[in-house]
Parts: structure tokens; sequence; C-alpha cells
């Protein structure tokens, strides 16, 4: 079953024929880290973290971002030592077989493609609040919303994923000065509702903090857990890095350590000037978030709470008498999701490309634009389904789904890390996850708890996802694959795809 190993050497030997210039140190590794972890989670899935953990959530942002943490450690050290396309899915080929990395690429799709459809549905919010408070006009929620969450079809949602595609397909790349601008917007939106609700803080508000107990938190840090990822954009620049050994660690934390410091602050801040408990239905239950039943209360008190907004911190500025500033807020994260969307779209492309190249998914698949020198064909039909999960699923359901898939692959760079140190033990490696034998199974048990804290019908989005990857790869790949019948291929191209080449950032 797990006979089917990709000779770490041969994926080596592509590596070798792109050499980059190290020049990333601690600081740049850190904004490259800032730039890709924080969009919807901390400004649209604050509300549901709400709704599931109330005040508790603080805790949940701490749980989060330490799974996150040990994982990242994990990754960096597979990043280093393999630093080719593909990530997760070419770790796992190397080290526990094509099974193995199949069922991890399947689980990308997860990842990367309903991530970029969770980040539209969140841009759509901000968007939405923001028109309706520019031009003082009520938009039909028909059409902005999806069917789960009091609508029909989200448009909006739709459009951006659209316009993502088509950038993509152009081969839009963004350069490390848009980077720099969009991460200064960010910090610069999350500062300002931090220094201005901070001070207006009641201390009641946190009363009572765990409403629906340490189940509630833990649910809320399996969702909130989407808040930080794109951390692993800061591992895969490992073979661009001074000294790795020590900038990469700084980096990695010290991007998280900013993340989860803001995160806490913002989150108090909703908490201490709005309030975040939960919604109760008629008979005292306990609504889910993205629920028609939680859609229903929400409209009978016309959205006024924190956990009914599609644009919370817009929403609690408005609320406490900031209503300037929320539009600045709003405006900051209409300008800087979207390229959230693009390095999970580019992502997904990416991992295609690869699993094509194997002869794992039709060769077509891995087409290049002949003018563009782009992957157009498999952009595109990746847009086309980012389009429609943004078109018809709350933003939390999505970034659930999403979470389980990439649970899935950090707790696989987990193992492979640990089981790498024992069959390859003198492979260099420039950069070594320090106490490996105490963080990889951290890490491991962290991905199990927090995935098993997703609600259950992710779970079982997850399995039923998983299964139809195994009849794929039992009805089709495995006959197909290129390393079954016998060729090790390397690539000149290899580490460079697909051919426009936008920095892993966003
Ligand atoms: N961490 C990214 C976000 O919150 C995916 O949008």
């Amino acid at each position: 079953m797990f006979g089917r190993v990709k000779p770490l050497d041969a994926i080596l030997a592509t590596a070798e024929k792109k050499s980059l210039h190290r020049s990333l140190g601690a600081f740049q590794l850190t904004m490259l880290g800032v730039g890709a972890v924080i969009g919807t989670g901390i400004f649209v899935l604050t509300a549901e973290a709400a709704q599931k953990a109330g005040p508790g959530m603080m805790v949940s942002f701490i749980i989060a971002g330490f799974v996150c943490a040990v994982a990242a450690l994990c990754y960096a050290e597979m990043a280093a030592m393999v630093p080719v396309s593909g990530s997760a899915y070419t770790y796992s080929y190397a080290v526990m077989g094509e099974l193995v990395a199949w069922m991890v690429g399947w689980a990308l799709i997860l990842e990367y493609a309903i991530a970029a459809g969770a980040v539209s549905v969140g841009w759509s919010g901000y968007m939405i609040g923001f028109i309706q408070h520019s031009f003082h006009i009520t938009v039909p929620l028909e059409f902005v919303r999806g069917p789960f969450d009091g609508g029909l079809i989200n448009l909006p949602a739709m459009s951006i994923a659209a316009v993502i595609t088509g950038l993509l397909v152009l081969g839009t790349k963004e350069s490390a000065t848009v980077n720099a601008v969009l991460v200064a917007i960010k910090i610069a939106a999350l500062s300002l509702f931090v220094v201005l609700t901070l001070p207006v803080i009641q201390s009641g508000k946190f009363v009572p903090f765990a409403p629906l107990g340490f189940t509630g938190i833990s649910g809320a840090a399996a969702s909130i857990f989407f808040a930080y990822v794109g951390f692993d954009a800061v591992s895969t620049a490992a073979e661009e890095t001074k000294n790795p050994q020590r900038n990469m660690p700084i980096g990695l934390i010290g991007s998280l350590a900013i993340c989860t410091v803001f995160y806490m602050l913002v989150a108090a801040g909703v908490i201490g000037t709005v309030g975040a408990q939960p919604m109760a239905g008629p008979h005292g239950e306990v609504l889910s978030p993205g629920t028609p039943a939680l859609s229903a209360a929400c409209a009978a008190i016309q959205d006024n709470a924190v956990v009914c907004s599609k644009e919370a911190l817009a929403w609690t500025l408005r609320s406490v008498g900031y209503p300037f500033v929320g539009w600045l807020v709003g405006a900051a994260a209409i300008l800087a999701l979207p390229s959230v969307i693009l390095m999970m779209m580019f992502g997904q492309t990416r991992i295609f490309f690869v699993m094509s190249r194997d002869g794992l998914l039709p060769e077509f698949f891995s087409k290049v634009h002949p003018k563009f020198h782009t992957p157009h064909v498999i952009t595109m039909l990746t847009g086309v389904f980012v389009a429609l999960f943004a078109a018809f699923f709350p933003v939390g359901l999505l970034a659930d789904v999403s979470n389980s898939g990439t649970l899935f692959a950090f707790a696989a760079v987990s193992i492979a890390v640990m089981v790498l140190r024992r069959t390859d033990a003198n492979r260099h490696r420039p950069f070594r996850t320090p106490a490996v034998a105490v963080v990889a199974p951290i890490s491991i048990a962290g991905c199990v708890y927090l995935f098993f804290s997703l609600s259950s019908e992710t779970i079982l989005l997850f399995f039923g996802w998983a299964l139809v990857g195994l009849v794929i790869y039992y009805s089709y790949s495995r006959s197909r694959s290129h390393l079954g019948r016998g060729t090790v291929e390397v690539h000149e191209t290899d580490a460079d795809i697909p051919p426009q080449s936008v920095p892993p950032i966003a």
C-alpha cells in the first residue's frame, strides 16, 4: 500500500536546477507571513466564533494559533529540505508513497479551492456593507447571499472569483511591493480598530465567558483556525532565506505571534464593546452559524447583533459611534481580501498541475496557454468551482471544510517529518524542527483535536470527499500514474511551475 514512493533524489534533482538567491531575512519572512495570514478569518469569522464560543473565543484564538505554530515548525523542515512545488503533496509522495500523496493532494483541493470560495464570500459581505453605507441603498439580499444565509445566490462573491480567475489566466503577479502595501493596510485597519474599541471596553460584556463551555471554545478554535491558514507561505520560502535555521523559526513564530496578538486584541474589542453572546433560538436552543435558523433569528432583530453581521469589524465600529472608521476598515478589507483569494487559487492550480504531471490527473489539466504561459485550463476549471462554492455556500461552512483538508495535510506533513528522520537520518536539512520528538506529536495531536472539533457535517463532508478520492484513485489514477508505469521524471521547470511565477504571498 505504501509501495510507490517517489525517490527523494529525483525530486531534489529538480530543485537543484532552480537556484534562488538567498535574500530573505527574518523581517521579510515575518511580513510575508502576516500578509498571507490576515484575511477573512479575523474580518468576518469573528462573528461565527462569537456564535460558537461567546467571549471564550479569545481562548479559541490562542488554541488555533498554538496548533499552527507547532505544525509550522514541522512544515518548515520539509519545505527547506524539499523546496519544490506541490508542498504537502510532494513531501508525502517522497516519504509515504503515492496513495497517501494522492489523499493529501485531494485534501489540499479542499484547503485551497474551498478557502478561495470562503474568502470570496467574506469579501462580498464587506462589499455589500460598504455599498449600503456609502450610498444609503438597500441591496436585495436574494442576490448577495447564498441559500443557507437567507438569500438565493451570492453574485458579488461569484464575480470576485471570476475576476481573480481572469487575472490568473493572464498571469498576474503580485509583487513584494504590493504585499508590503497590503500588509500595511491590514495592520493599520486592525490597529485603528483596537485603538478605538479598547478604551471603551466594559468588563461586564465578558460575562458569561464561556456560555457554551469548552466544547464551544474548541468548536470556535477549529473554525478560527482558518484565520491562521496561509502561514505555509513562509515555509515555502525556505530556499530563499538567509540563514534559514535562525530566520525560519523567527519568521514563522513571529508572524503567528503578531497575528495572534492582533486577533486577541480585536476579539477583545468586539466582545467588550458590542458583546459577543451567542444567539439562541425561540426555545433557548443554540443556533449554528450559517444556518437558515440563525438567519431567521437575525432577521427578526434586523441583524442587530455582531453574530449576525457579515462584516463584523465594520459593524462593531459603526455601533460604537465611529461610522467613518467603520467605512475605512471596510475599504481595507475590500482592498486586501482579493490578494488572499489570488494566493489560494494560485496554490490550487499549482497542486493540480503537479498531480496532473505525475499522471494522477488528466494530462490536459497541465496544458499551458501559448500566449500567457499560464496553466489556463486548470485555472479556469478551478475558477468555475470556486465561483460555484462562493455563490451558494456560507462563509463559515466553506472555512470549516477548508480547515478539514488543511488539518489533514498538516498532520500528514508532521508524520512525514518523523518518518524521514528515521529512514533518511543523514540527509542535509537546512532547517531542523526543534525538539521534533515532542513538537511533531503535539502537532499531530493538535490537528486531530481540531479536526474532531469541527461540526459533524464538516467531518462527514471530509470523509465523503476522501471516499470519492479513493474511488478516483483506484479507478483512474493508479493505473495511469507515471511512477507506477516505471517513469520517474525530472522536469526542467519543476520548481517554477506554473510558468508565471507569483510569489507565495498575498
Ligand atoms: N488566513 C486567511 C484568511 O483568514 C486564509 O482569510
